[in-house]
């Protein structure tokens, strides 16, 4: 199935944006992956998307284009519409692409020269598999509260502890890790830091098994040692790092959401047009005609914040200024991820039996979108946040 485009018109989008789309959405048609083993299958997106270029937006051109990006910056709106794109088609490609952005914007962000010429080429060609190991056991929506440390050692550093939930935990050929440099600072204590999976002393063989596969584990670090080299931007700057990587990235889960919520308004669209019952098909029914209606209307409730969240970033970038959009991204990727919740649900409703019949499409979307209404900052985070901003405002 392929997705409409016609919400492209809006002025939030330059035609790079529109071509990129419809690019994409040519090519998603015709990529058929066998997605029976997740790590296999995302490792076969990433050389795929990397083979394609479609990777090539997750980090930026670089000086004299060597960093192999596609664009000058990092564009909100082409992550928004990648994602959108590809979590129509398939959750898995879409999450392949999505870990080459959040696992690599911080060496974008805060990279010296050296860091970023070893990584992001590789990142954009698929070569080197990314990764963003923030959350603990005990610190997930309080990412300060961290406890695996970082200790100053003879010419370099020695990490440990452990970070669960990491995204691509077990593929990854790199983790962005954010480990305390000083235990008595909270947030103001927090250095990143650029981890090889090959590093002497990091275990990351603990998978963890979800209801919608995708690759995950728990990373040990015993005595993990690292080379000067390896810290990331500011020495206890890495928490803001942290929060300015998850501000660019929290638009691209909106748009990964809005993909799944107009996917699962297709299929209810196309299967109440041709399930026949009572005489006529479902789609002449007035209940389903209110389900429908109520469908896009969320649909483009959430399309318009993440819109919005990526137009106002990507224009600031433009114009050389800082805007912080941390509010408006938080509305986007809250109102994205629930009304797409609602969505998929009120899709599978419409299905009946069909809705919960494994393969079908509504039944393993239903699954998938559950987690973007906890990763990356979780409903109740994103409304504390905006909630601050508008007392503050
Ligand atoms: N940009 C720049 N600086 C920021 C910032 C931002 N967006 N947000 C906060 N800061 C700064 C603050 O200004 C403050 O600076 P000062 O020390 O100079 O005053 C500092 O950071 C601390 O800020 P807060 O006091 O607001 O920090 P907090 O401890 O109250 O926590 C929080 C704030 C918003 C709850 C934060 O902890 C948070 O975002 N939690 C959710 C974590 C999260 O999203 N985890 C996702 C893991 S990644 C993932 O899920 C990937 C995956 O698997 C796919």
């Amino acid at each position: 199935m392929k997705p409409t485009t016609a919400h492209l018109a809006l002025p939030f989008f330059d035609e790079v944006h529109r071509a990129l789309a419809q690019r994409l959405a040519d090519w998603t048609v015709l990529q058929q992956v066998d997605e029976t083993d997740d790590r296999q299958a995302c490792k076969e997106w990433v050389q795929r998307l990397g083979a394609q270029g479609w990777l090539r937006y997750c980090v930026p051109a670089g000086p004299d284009g060597a960093w192999g990006g596609a664009l000058d910056r990092l564009d909100s709106r082409a992550l928004v519409i990648l994602r959108e794109t590809l979590a129509f088609h398939s959750t898995l490609a879409d999450f392949a692409l999505a870990m080459q952005g959040l696992g690599s914007g911080a060496i974008t962000l805060a990279g010296t020269p050296e860091q970023q010429a070893a990584y992001l080429p590789q990142v954009a060609s698929g070569a080197k598999i990314a990764a963003f190991a923030l959350s603990e056991a005990d610190a997930g929506s309080d990412a300060g509260a961290m406890t695996t440390s970082a200790m100053a050692s003879a010419g370099g550093w020695t990490l440990n502890g452990s970070k669960t939930w990491i995204s691509n935990g077990g593929l990854a050929d790199f983790y962005v890790t954010f480990a305390k440099t000083d235990g008595a600072a909270g947030t103001r204590g927090i250095t990143a830091f650029i981890v090889d999976a090959d590093s002497a002393g990091l275990d990351s063989s603990a998978h963890i098994a979800v209801m919608s596969p995708h690759p995950l584990a728990t990373l040990t670090f015993t005595d993990c040692q690292l080379d000067g080299s390896a810290q990331l931007g500011a020495l206890n700057g890495g928490f803001k790092l942290a929060m300015q990587t998850l501000d660019i990235f929290r638009a691209s889960v909106a748009g990964a959401a809005l993909g799944m919520a107009r996917r699962a308004l297709a299929e209810a669209v196309q299967h109440a047009k041709t399930r026949k019952m009572f005489g006529q098909t479902l789609a002449d029914f007035q209940l389903t005609q209110a389900k429908i209606g109520e469908m896009a209307a969320l649909v483009d409730a959430a399309a318009l914040l993440t819109y919005r969240a990526a137009w106002l970033r990507d224009e600031g970038e433009r114009l050389g200024r800082s805007v912080r959009v941390t509010a408006e991204a938080a509305m986007a990727k809250m109102t994205a991820t629930e009304n797409a919740q609602r969505v998929i649900d009120m899709a599978l409703q419409l299905h009946g039996g069909l809705g919960v019949k494994v393969g079908t499409k509504v039944e393993s979307l239903y699954r998938d979108i559950r987690a973007l209404r906890i990763y990356e900052g979780a409903t109740e985070i994103q409304q504390l946040i905006i909630g601050k901003a508008v007392l503050q405002s």
